[in-house]
């Protein structure tokens, strides 16, 4: 049976990442968060110091770019590969909202996203691979066989979020999560290099009124057909 790649882009908080966990799992494919490794980037530069609210030295991370060493190390307690910053796993630490606060600032250096786009498509070379993030179906697999674009209204994601955040006991208000979800899509959409945008090939969907079970059938069943029609 020929594995193919499949891209799935779209805005922050869409699920994306559980969608694309639960179709990799399903499909016994390797998942990839490619948002994870713009963390990452971010964290690392929080801890140098080179960011921070007032301040961006842009030029000093992209000299300390070949001191950071991404992997994506499996956990089968988990059924995917967490991601470790220099050996060091920061899966749960990159998800923070200060985290997120500087994220869109790291993705939009184009040397930054050189590097990552390299390593990502390293690691999707074999196919067999689900990625889920901005510019995969349009950068790093424009020839994937699959690419979904998700969407769902800023309000519903935002209140996705806090809900996720404050499960974990994070003090967060609404508010500034609605903030953040719609400065980063702005950030994301307008950038100069690698824009979030759709793909003239992928499919679109909407998911701010489908449960999580309701969109995973949706795709999976587009997913099985797409493999069929390719092993035929
Ligand atoms: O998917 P996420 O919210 O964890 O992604 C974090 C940020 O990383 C997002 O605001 C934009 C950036 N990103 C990107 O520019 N390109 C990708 N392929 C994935 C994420």
């Amino acid at each position: 049976m020929k594995k193919i790649t499949i891209a799935i882009d779209g805005f922050s908080s869409t699920g994306k990442s559980t969608m694309a966990k639960q179709l990799a799992e399903k499909l016994e494919y390797i998942y990839v968060d490619s948002g994870a490794m713009y963390r990452a980037v971010t964290l690392y530069a929080m801890q140098q110091k080179l960011i921070s609210k007032n301040k961006f030295e842009k030029q000093k991370l992209i000299s300390a770019l070949d001191k950071i060493n991404l992997e994506f190390k499996f956990n089968s307690r988990l059924g995917y590969g967490e991601i470790y910053l220099n050996n060091v796993n920061v899966e749960s630490e990159i998800r923070s909202l200060v985290v997120s606060n500087f994220v869109s600032k790291i993705a939009e250096v184009s040397e930054v996203r050189k590097k990552l786009v390299k390593q990502q498509q390293l690691i999707g070379a074999n196919k067999g691979v689900v990625m889920d993030g901005r510019d995969i179906g349009t950068v790093v697999f424009p020839d994937a066989e699959l690419k979904f674009f998700i969407t769902a209204s800023a309000n519903i994601r935002a209140k996705r979020r806090f809900d996720e955040l404050t499960k974990k006991g994070d003090k967060v208000s609404f508010e500034e999560i609605f903030k953040n979800v719609k400065d980063r899509d702005y950030i994301d959409s307008t950038r100069e290099d690698s824009p979030l945008i759709k793909a003239s090939d992928a499919i679109e969907i909407d998911n701010s009124n489908l449960s999580l079970e309701e969109q995973f059938d949706k795709i999976y069943k587009i997913t099985l057909e797409k493999i069929k029609s390719i092993n035929s």
